[in-house]
């Protein structure tokens, strides 16, 4: 299993856009293929986990990338994975009262979108991320069905 994670800044208006209509788009195609992970918006800043088959996901990121509805400004390979952390997501939209319910409310703030490589250091952000995904997974309990 590979993973990756990105974070994008959106180029629509925030009262233009339809997230939830995105993510249930999104998890119909995903399911088809075989992809599974979730998805973050706050305050014009996207964040999403990706995971699946190398192939499949590599060449999902690409189309991903291409949607002029946004801007993808950082991007990480997470690796290879035993198995799924999101087994059961095709894709979740997850909301910042989700992200509380999780007490994880804080975590957009710090989010891909502000790190920096050079300043983190690379295996410390896959780290961090793999981290943030172990933790949403545990705590799926306190969601609501999707
Ligand atoms: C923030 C964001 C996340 C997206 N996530 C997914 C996704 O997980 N899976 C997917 O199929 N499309 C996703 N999309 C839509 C794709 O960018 C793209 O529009 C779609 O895959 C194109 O499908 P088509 O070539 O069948 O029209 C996302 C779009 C945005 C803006």
């Amino acid at each position: 299993m590979f993973a990756i994670a990105y974070a994008s800044y959106s180029t629509v208006d925030a009262g233009k856009l339809d997230l939830d209509g995105i993510a249930r788009e999104a998890a119909v195609k995903n399911a088809a293929l075989g992809i599974t992970g979730y998805l973050c918006y706050d305050h014009g800043v996207f964040f999403q986990y990706l995971e699946g088959e190398r192939h499949t996901v590599l060449e999902l990121m690409d189309s991903i990338e291409k949607d002029p509805q946004h801007d993808v400004i950082n991007k990480v390979i997470l690796g290879e994975y035993d198995q799924r952390v999101f087994p059961d997501w095709s894709m979740r939209y997850l909301n910042r009262s989700d992200l509380r319910r999780v007490d994880l409310e804080h975590v957009l703030e710090h989010s891909l979108f502000h790190m920096d490589s050079k300043l983190y250091g690379q295996e410390n952000i896959v780290a961090l991320i793999r981290a943030l995904a172990a933790n949403i997974a545990a705590r799926q309990a306190h969601l609501k069905a999707a």
